[in-house]
């Protein structure tokens, strides 16, 4: 008799310090057969984050490290990264900076999404900086992680045009949709089931 191997998926652990709207896309994501990914962990820095009620809808486990202290946020962390086999973190909307000694000590990859069109608009309010410049066009990347912010290598971007009546919250709406879609592609771009 011929048995079925499942496909193993990647152990991924996701960060989120607010809305987590990414974060709920990439565990429908992480449900479909093909994925290659299970979302076992949430992580949060910041207690009142709105997307901890997903860790509760989907059970899925959730730590909150709620440091002012880099330090002690990433020393716990680490421990629960390697105590849950954790191979792939996916940062969105994780307002806090990893310090390079975090990303070395971290065995596995590390994706962030990032609401801009990098190397252009690193850092916050991206928005407003975009529309106070006249961009035409603005959008989003996945990108991996390194010791400098938005500045690892680009796994995927997607590219938005910007309305004559653009304001920075009608185009980070915009945007989000395709943070959505964008964020599972580039996933699948890397670690893709055959
Ligand atoms: C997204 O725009 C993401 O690109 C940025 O922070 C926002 C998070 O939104 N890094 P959400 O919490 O996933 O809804």
């Amino acid at each position: 008799m011929v048995k079925s191997v499942g496909l193993k998926k990647i152990r991924t652990a996701v960060f989120i310090s607010g809305t987590g709207s990414n974060l709920e896309n990439l565990v429908k994501f992480s449900l479909k057969k093909k994925s290659p990914i299970e979302i076992v962990l949430i992580i949060s820095n910041n207690a009142k984050a709105k997307g901890l009620k997903y860790s509760k809808i989907y059970k899925i486990k959730k730590k909150i490290y709620n440091y002012n202290k880099n330090k002690i946020f990433e020393t716990k962390t680490l421990i629960d990264l390697k105590s849950n086999g954790i191979k792939l973190i996916c940062l969105a909307g994780f307002m806090k900076i990893l310090s390079g000694d975090f990303i070395r000590k971290f065995k596995g990859k590390i994706l962030n999404i990032h609401p801009s069109l990098l190397p252009k608009y690193k850092g916050l309010k991206t928005h407003e900086r975009v529309i106070k410049n006249k961009e035409k066009y603005s959008g989003c990347t996945v990108h991996l992680v390194n010791s400098k912010l938005d500045s690892g290598r680009i796994v995927l971007q997607k590219r938005v045009k910007l309305s004559e009546k653009e304001t920075p919250l009608s185009l980070q709406k915009k945007i989000l949709k395709h943070e959505h879609i964008l964020y599972p592609r580039a996933i699948d771009k890397i670690f893709a089931n055959p």
